[in-house]
């Protein structure tokens, strides 16, 4: 049977990159996204069927379900859909604090909620998370690094959920990547220049090498990893 993977925030920078890796591994993807797709090269690719989809909308998830097991068997959940609201914590508004929360954390366990019983054995969920979880070093993502360590904490009881059905959940925590939520912190070359000599590898990551491990923990060939996060920094909260 057809192996489908939906993708939520599959029209961004890190979600089309991982989209495009599950496609290119022989899943047919449901991508979904409050928006479409980018740019032209960014557009129509091979094996992604791009959906409209609102993680805060149960009923806009249904709905890429619906599509998603008309496709075929849903064996792959990647939740990647996010935003960052920078400001310092004072200056903190109800909208930017309820927005973030409902989009990152109460969003990924959202679609969770819907897909767990979909799920069997080979079933793998992969949330995207994020080295602010980790570190605090940078201004006014307090929020956004609360819902990223969130996920963490909800993956890992989910994977105490799920193993006795052979599936598994585990985050995938990016450093800093060349894509469009780095944008904030990539203000000017100076701070740039500063983010780039913080890290190990001295270069920012590409959406790629962050879809490559994706992959991997979706599939069989890591078949004993289950509540783990992974970090994709280029070591830098090593250092
Ligand atoms: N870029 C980085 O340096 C970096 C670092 C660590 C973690 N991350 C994480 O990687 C993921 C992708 O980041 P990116 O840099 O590609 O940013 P991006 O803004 O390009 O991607 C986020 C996507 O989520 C979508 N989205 C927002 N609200 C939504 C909603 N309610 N329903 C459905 N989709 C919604 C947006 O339309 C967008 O396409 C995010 O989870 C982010 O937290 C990124």
């Amino acid at each position: 049977m057809t192996s489908v993977a939906l993708v939520t925030g599959a029209a961004g920078g890190i979600g089309r990159a991982i989209a495009q890796r599950l496609a290119d591994a022989g899943h047919v993807v449901v991508g979904g996204d409050l928006a479409p797709p980018a740019s032209e090269t960014d557009g129509p690719h091979e094996g992604i069927v791009d959906v409209h989809l609102d993680v805060t909308d149960d009923d806009s998830i249904a709905a890429a379900l619906t599509t998603a097991t008309e496709l075929g068997e849903l064996r792959t959940v990647v939740n990647c859909a996010a935003v960052l609201s920078a400001a310092r914590t004072p200056n903190l508004t109800d909208s930017q604090l309820d927005h973030q929360i409902d989009v990152n954390l109460a969003g990924t366990i959202r679609v969770c909620r819907a897909v767990t019983d979909r799920l069997g054995s080979g079933g793998s969920i992969v949330n995207i998370g994020s080295i602010s979880a980790t570190l605090g070093g940078a201004p006014g993502v307090g929020v956004y690094a609360a819902t990223k360590a969130g996920i963490e904490g909800f993956t890992r009881a989910l994977a105490c959920e799920l193993g006795p059905r052979g599936a598994r959940a585990n985050v995938v925590s990016p450093g800093f990547v060349d894509a469009p939520m780095a944008g904030l912190l990539r203000s000017d070359p100076d701070t740039e220049a500063r983010i780039v000599a913080s890290v190990p590898l001295r270069r920012l990551g590409r959406p790629d090498e962050i879809a490559e491990v994706v992959e991997f923990l979706a599939s069989e060939r890591a078949s004993y990893v289950s509540g783990a996060t992974v970090r994709v920094d280029g070591g830098r909260v090593a250092s």
